[in-house]
């Protein structure tokens, strides 16, 4: 099966929501395997094995939360072996100009482990029905670029 990651970092469930919402979209696709961890379970084995993965994380000081920063920058031990996945990026935060670089700062973290980040979502605080309906479509999208991909 081919496997999409979702690791990510919530306090209030803000992000958590969307989480869960991505998966729901990946779901939706055959042949798909959908993990999604809070980053405190994740291991960097689940990062190697996965073919996708999106990374979520409220906006703290406008930049990503430290406890995923923290997993980031564990990866460094399997550098070189994510290049060429496939990827995407997500946030809730308190004002959309700070999510937009909180958002520039997960899409950083992949592109230089050479991840494609192909889809991004940003909230405002808790996701309603159009950020639930972007979550689930870029779950989807993902998904279905592997399976289209022969990842
Ligand atoms: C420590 C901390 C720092 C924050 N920094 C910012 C910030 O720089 N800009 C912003 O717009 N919102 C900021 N926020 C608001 C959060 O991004 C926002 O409430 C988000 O929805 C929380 O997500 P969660 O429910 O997944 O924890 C901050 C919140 C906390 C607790």
């Amino acid at each position: 099966m081919t496997k999409l990651l979702i690791v990510y970092y919530s306090r209030t469930g803000n992000t958590g929501k969307m989480a869960c919402e991505i998966a729901k979209g990946a779901n939706e696709v055959e042949g798909i395997e959908v993990l999604s961890k809070r980053v405190d379970e994740a291991t960097l084995d689940d990062l190697v094995n996965a073919s996708g993965i999106i990374i979520g994380s409220p906006t703290y000081f406008r930049q990503m939360a430290a406890d995923l920063k923290s997993f980031i920058d564990k990866s460094i031990d399997v550098y070189g072996k994510l290049k060429g996945k496939f990827g995407g990026v997500f946030t809730s935060t308190g004002t959309k100009a700070d999510g937009e670089k909180c958002l520039s700062s997960l899409y950083e973290a992949l592109d230089r482990h050479g991840i494609k980040v192909i889809g991004k979502v940003l909230s405002v605080e808790a996701p309603a029905d159009k950020e639930l309906v972007a979550c689930r479509e870029l779950g989807r999208k993902l998904a279905r670029k592997l399976i289209d991909d022969g990842k």
